[in-house]
Parts: C-alpha cells; sequence; structure tokens
C-alpha cells in the first residue's frame, strides 16, 4: 500500500525531500490506526499526556477490522510553510469537530483554524479548545498530533484537475502522526478517540450540583454571608467560587492571600465545608514579581512576560514543582476543593494582552506557538497532582484546553455572552474531549435570566458566574443595581423560576453520574448533537440548538427570553418532561413554553430515575428515587454508586443497581462491592405505554 503524494510542480523539489516513516496504517488500538508521515515533531499533545488510552472500554464497541479509508487516498507533502496532509473529501460528506469554537458547527465547505483564542464565537473555528481531531458523516474520525496552528479546509479549495480533498495544513512542522479513528458511526469514532486520549472523567458528585462565583472582590465575611443565605433560602448550590481578590496582587498574581479580607484562609474554608460547599479558587499561570515562588521560577518560565509575570513552563518537571507546589501550599493543603484556571487562551491582538509572542522560548523547547496550543492542558494536568495525592476527585474550570482532553476534570468557559452560541458549544461537545459551561451573569430581562439559567443547567458544570456582581441575577439582573444594592421589583417571581431550575439540575445528578460512568468507561460524551445518535435522519445534520443529554433526555433551550421555538423529535415516540404528553417523532414541531417549563424530552422506551432534590450534595446523601417508566419496553437502566469523591472507584470499590421495567413491575438488582446505599428506590411511575 502506498501512499500518494500530493502533485504540484512548484512544490516538487521539497516533496522529493520527505519519507514516509511508515506508508501502512499500523493499527495501534481496536478500530485505532497510526499513519507516520514525514518526520513529526517531536514536542506533540502526545508527547505530553499524562493518561493511558482506556483499552478495556474498546470491548464496548463494535470492532471494525477494516482500516476506514483506502490507504492510497492519504496524500502528504512538505512545503517550504510545513506541511499538508490530504484525505478525501465527497460533495455528499459532512464534517464536525475541531474543538470548542461556539461560532461553527458542519464544517463542509468551510477552513477552519485549530488555534487557541479569547475569542471561540469567530466564524473561523479559533476558540478556548482548539483539538486537532474532527469526524467525518462517513463514519472514521482523524487526530493529527500536532501543537502547531493547523487549519484544516473541508473541500474548500479545487486542484487543477478539479479535484477536492480535506487538506489539513500544519506549519513549521515537516511531518505528523495522523491518528484514524473507525465508527462505524462518527459516534463511536468520537468514543474511539476519547478512550484513546484515557476516557472521560468521573466528576466527584458535588461536582453535578450548582456552583456559584462571587463578585471579584468579595471577603471571607461576604462569602460567608451570602453562602448562608443561599441555605437559608433553599437555593441549591453546591460549589462557591472565590475569584482574583482573594490574593495580594491580581493581573500578574502572587497566589498569597490578602488578609486583609481572608484573615483566616483555612478558618474560611473549614466554616465553608462545615456548610457543605465545596471551594473553587480562582487562578492564572501568571506569576508576578512580588509572589514567594518568582524568582524560583526564573529559570523555568518562559522569555517573555504576561502583565509584568512570568509565564511558568509547565512542560518542565521543575516549573511544575515550584508552582503547583506553591498552590499545594497555600490552597490544596488547606482544604481548597477545585480551581479556575484563568487567561491561558490566547489574546494577542489587543492592547496589553494576555499572551505571550508564538516566537517565545520556554526551556521544555517549546516555542510560544506551541505552547499556547498546550499550556491549557499542562496547567490543568499539573494542578491535579496534590489532589490526586490526597486522593481526591476535583471539577474545575478552565478558559483553554487542546488535544486528548477528555481524561480532564475542567469545564471550559468564556466571558463572551451570546446565548445562540453558548447553546451551539453545548451541542457541539459531544464531538470531541471537551466540557463547556453556558455561564450566567446577569440578564436583560427576567425571561431572559430564566432561559440562561435553564440552558446552563443541561451543562456538565451549572454555573452562575457572578465575578462582577455582588448580588444574585435572580434578586437583581442589572449589575450596576446589584451592586448599588437595589434588589428588583420582580425578584421573588425570579428566584422562583430560578430555584426551580436548580431543583429540576439538582434532581437529574445521579442520572447524570450514569451518563458521566459511561464516559468514564466507553467514551461516550454525555452530551451529543442529534447527528451523533441519528446519523441517517438527514435533517439532524445542521442541528446546533438541541441535544442529547444522557442516553434519553432531549433538551432544546429557549434563547434571549422566548417563549416559543421549533424543536426537532427523531422518529420514535418522546414525552414532553414536564406535562408527560406524548409526541410522535420524525417530525418538527412548533413548541411554546411559560417561564415555569422549557422544552425538555424524553425518548420514548426508558426508565428515567429522578432524584427528590436536595441542596447540595453531602457525604452520605441518599438519593430518593422515583423512576419514571416511558413506553411499553424500557431499556433497564444502571445507576453507579461509590463514595462520590475519592478514586477508589477506580480500584473496583463502586456498586451498580440495574433498574428493569417487567411491563408491570420494577425492579432494581444491585451489585459490586461498595455498601452504602447512595440511591433508594421509592417508586415506580409509569408515563404512558
Ligand atoms: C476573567 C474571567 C471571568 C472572571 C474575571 C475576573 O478573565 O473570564 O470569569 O474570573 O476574569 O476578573
Amino acid at each position: 500500500m502506498c501512499m500518494r503524494l500530493l502533485t504540484c510542480l512548484g512544490l516538487c523539489m521539497f516533496s522529493a525531500m520527505f519519507t514516509y516513516a511508515s506508508d501502512t496504517p499500523e493499527p495501534i488500538l481496536p478500530g485505532v490506526w497510526k499513519i507516520r508521515l514525514g518526520s513529526p515533531e517531536k514536542l506533540t499533545p502526545l508527547k505530553y499526556r499524562t493518561k493511558s488510552p482506556a483499552k478495556d472500554g474498546f470491548s464496548s464497541l463494535p470492532s471494525v477490522p477494516q482500516f476506514p479509508l483506502q490507504p492510497d487516498e492519504i496524500g502528504f507533502e512538505t512545503t517550504p510553510r510545513g506541511c499538508v496532509v490530504s484525505l478525501p473529501f465527497s460533495k455528499s460528506e459532512r464534517f464536525y469537530g475541531l474543538g470548542m469554537s461556539t461560532n461553527t458547527f458542519e464544517l463542509a465547505g468551510r477552513k477552519a483554524w485549530v488555534v487557541p483564542s479569547d475569542h471561540p464565537e469567530e466564524t473561523t473555528n479559533e476558540s478556548h479548545g482548539p483539538e486537532p481531531f474532527f469526524v467525518s458523516s462517513h463514519g472514521y474520525g482523524v487526530y493529527f498530533d500536532t501543537a502547531r496552528y493547523a487549519a484544516v479546509s473541508f473541500g474548500n479549495s479545487y486542484l487543477k484537475g478539479g479535484e477536492m480533498n480535506v487538506e489539513a495544513e500544519i506549519p513549521t512542522a515537516h511531518g505528523v502522526d495522523v491518528y484514524v479513528f473507525a465508527g462505524p458511526s462518527m459516534r463511536e469514532a468520537v468514543q474511539r478517540y476519547n478512550l484513546f486520549s484515557g476516557g472521560g472523567p468521573l466528576p466527584p458528585l458535588w461536582g453535578l450540583g450548582i456552583a456559584y462565583r462571587g463578585k471579584g472582590d468579595f471577603s471571607a465575611a461576604d462569602i460567608l454571608q451570602l453562602s448562608k443565605s443561599f441555605r437559608d433560602t433553599d437555593m441549591p448550590c453546591d460549589i462557591f467560587g472565590v475569584e482574583p481578590g482573594w490574593q495580594t496582587q491580581t493581573y500578574s498574581s502572587t497566589f498569597v492571600w490578602n488578609t486583609a479580607k481572608f484573615p483566616d484562609p483555612g478558618d474560611f474554608i473549614a466554616q465553608m465545608h462545615a456548610m457543605d460547599f465545596r471551594i473553587s479558587m480562582w487562578e492564572h499561570p501568571f506569576t508576578h514579581p512580588t509572589s514567594p515562588i518568582h524568582e524560583a521560577l526564573i529559570p523555568y518560565s518562559g522569555d517573555h512576560q504576561v502583565w509584568g509575570g512570568l509565564v511558568p513552563d509547565f512542560a518542565t518537571e521543575q516549573g511544575r514543582k515550584v508552582f503547583v507546589g506553591w498552590q499545594d501550599k497555600v490552597l490544596f493543603s488547606k482544604g481548597v476543593d477545585s480551581v479556575k484556571i484563568d487567561e491561558v487562551d490566547n489574546q494577542p491582538f489587543k492592547p496589553d494582552p494576555w499572551s505571550f509572542p508564538d516566537f517565545s522560548k520556554f526551556p521544555s523547547g517549546l516555542d510560544g506557538e506551541q505552547m499556547h496550543s498546550l499550556i491549557g492542558v499542562l496547567e490543568q494536568q499539573a494542578m491535579l497532582a496534590p489532589l490526586k495525592a490526597k486522593n481526591l476527585r476535583t471539577w474545575g474550570l478552565v478558559r483553554d484546553s487542546g488535544a486528548l482532553a477528555a481524561p480532564l476534570p475542567y469545564t471550559l468557559y468564556s466571558d463572551t455572552y451570546d446565548h445562540t452560541c453558548y447553546l451551539r458549544g453545548l451541542t457541539k461537545i459531544g464531538f470531541g474531549g471537551h466540557m463547556w459551561v453556558p455561564e450566567v451573569r446577569d440578564a436583560k430581562s427576567v425571561a431572559d435570566l430564566v432561559r440562561r439559567v435553564q440552558t446552563v443547567i443541561f451543562s456538565p458544570y451549572a454555573m452562575i458566574n457572578c465575578w462582577y456582581m455582588k448580588m444574585p441575577p435572580w434578586l437583581q439582573i442589572d449589575a450596576g443595581k446589584a451592586n448599588a444594592g437595589e434588589q428588583m421589583p420582580e425578584a421573588a417571581e425570579a428566584t422562583g423560576y430560578v430555584r426551580s431550575a436548580f431543583k429540576l439540575r439538582m434532581s437529574l445528578i445521579p442520572y447524570l453520574y450514569s451518563a458521566f460512568n459511561d464516559y468514564h468507561q466507553t467514551g461516550l460524551p454525555p452530551l451529543r448533537a442529534l447527528v451523533l445518535d441519528y446519523p441517517d435522519d438527514p435533517e439532524t445534520v445542521k442541528i446546533d440548538n438541541q441535544f442529547m443529554f444522557g442516553p434519553s433526555l432531549m433538551a432544546a433551550p429557549m434563547v434571549d427570553g422566548v417563549s416559543k421555538r421549533s424543536v426537532y423529535f427523531p422518529s420514535g415516540d418522546w414525552y414532553d418532561f414536564f406535562t408527560g404528553e406524548k409526541i410522535a417523532g420524525g417530525r418538527r414541531v412548533e413548541v411554546s413554553k411559560g417561564l415555569d417549563q422549557m422544552p425538555l424530552y424524553v425518548k420514548g422506551d426508558c426508565l428515567l430515575p429522578l432524584a427528590e432534590p436536595v441542596n447540595h450534595v453531602g457525604k452520605d446523601t441518599t438519593f430518593k428515587i422515583h423512576v419514571r417508566v416511558y413506553g411499553s419496553h424500557p431499556a433497564p437502566f444502571t445507576l453507579y454508586e461509590d463514595d462520590g469523591e475519592t478514586f477508589d472507584f477506580e480500584q473496583g470499590d463502586q456498586s451498580q443497581v440495574v433498574l428493569s421495567w417487567d411491563g408491570a413491575k420494577g425492579s432494581s438488582k444491585r451489585s459490586g462491592t461498595y455498601t452504602p446505599i447512595r440511591n433508594e428506590i421509592l417508586n415506580w411511575e409509569p408515563m404512558g405505554s
């Protein structure tokens, strides 16, 4: 089998220089092949991954003995600019992926950048989560192992002879390892890529509750007071986020507690823990000259500064040791549960940006371009170590991620605030290994607030991010008035709507925990565009505003405060989650919903475990479960039980409860070694047949 050389007169002299290290796809895992083209760079995402492939998960997938492409359809050449890989393209083919741009979806006919940016809403595909992996509707996926700013064109230009290809240009590099993932459909190709990356993360149970971040300059007293008010007013909340003002200096940062605001950090954290809040601390990598670690970091940082601070080289062991050792001392050893890693994206074009130049040099040998592609992933990995050493899972936030990120327990967020784009982000996460939160802050109207909240509760991380607001938005949607302490007249009404959305989220925690166990074991993302679950339905190809949430719920959030939208129902029976109304699929329906409900549907023939909503998840929470039965032949559903916070489940300390329905009554069968009951099945509720 011989790969095809791209032929182009002007480039022949360069083409002649390359050699294939292998011209035959090498099977490396079930349904995964590697092809080495030219001489790949040494510093690539694969070199830095900390998790090996989740090999066991492949047994859950159909076996695909055959390489999904014709090997001679793959072309390669080196050029004065780097190298180009070409892959087949057909006019009927559709393409998805390349990371978390929130303003691109189906990519056929387009050129798309795989470049980190502070602007994920550009149609050019730069994003907070550039990922050189895409899937094709022909049922395969392709990963380019590069930290370069790649550009992929999907039938975007014609060759002289009139042909069109998928063409990936990788600057600087004279070769690349390409990994091809078989289907049979895109869904399994994504699963194989995520398993290859190490499998999805299992969140701590508390990570699936509600997260609230307070104003940037809040003191310990402000945070304690607001947190207490959440408990007193029955507003569910599990995670409280502490923003930059916890430090003596920020932008760049010292990572030293400001004792004027936080006189006793350990006591503050203990008091929050006593109310069952988990703490998430803001930080970024840029280290200020007055930070105690500044001097030690000088040899292990890049040659350019950001905001007067050093950029740690997380690709060096010493750099990690200095930076993370300090964070362990001031944060994790005091009980901090998670971090928000800010500003690791790229903002090259503004005055005083949070970026270093692409030509910067780092001691690890990475240049600035490569570091921009890797810094988010490297810092996420590094910051996990202290918690792992304490046998604690975490659930964090990050402003930029990259390739092979599936196992990292962090969710991407953004300052950009376009609700349509935020929703598209949720729809897109299933094309790769990232998670996304369409955070909520202020709003244009109560309806806008409620619709935003109804979107964020269907994300991996349900976050209200009030970093510039003193008051929660359900008391005041206008940031200026919130900071002046003025409650809005509609506060009671808005609070009611938001509380019931939060409670809906809380009732879905056991269901969502099962979906994350699937992600962990089989690589199946918990949120998926309809085209992944219904690949043969042509209607689903462009649907970027509704998605599957777990195995059997379909969410179709409303944006901009509207009360009507069109929802597509793939073939089969569907049920309105709120009214129980049965809806025949295979068609579009114009749906109206008041603010007390949203378009949320349950697939026919499934069991949906719903918990009585708790206000927060405690160490010993037992969920009281009502099992809704949809259709006459529902598929069994597995609940997972473990301590919800350590890694003991990886050693097998986990139990499964299989729910099934025999047509007249339900039964639950428990197996496994974890003994405390975390889900008490109260009753079974047939919802129609
Ligand atoms: C931004 C970040 C916000 C908030 C803010 C605090 O960079 O995206 O979520 O943390 O900084 O100043």
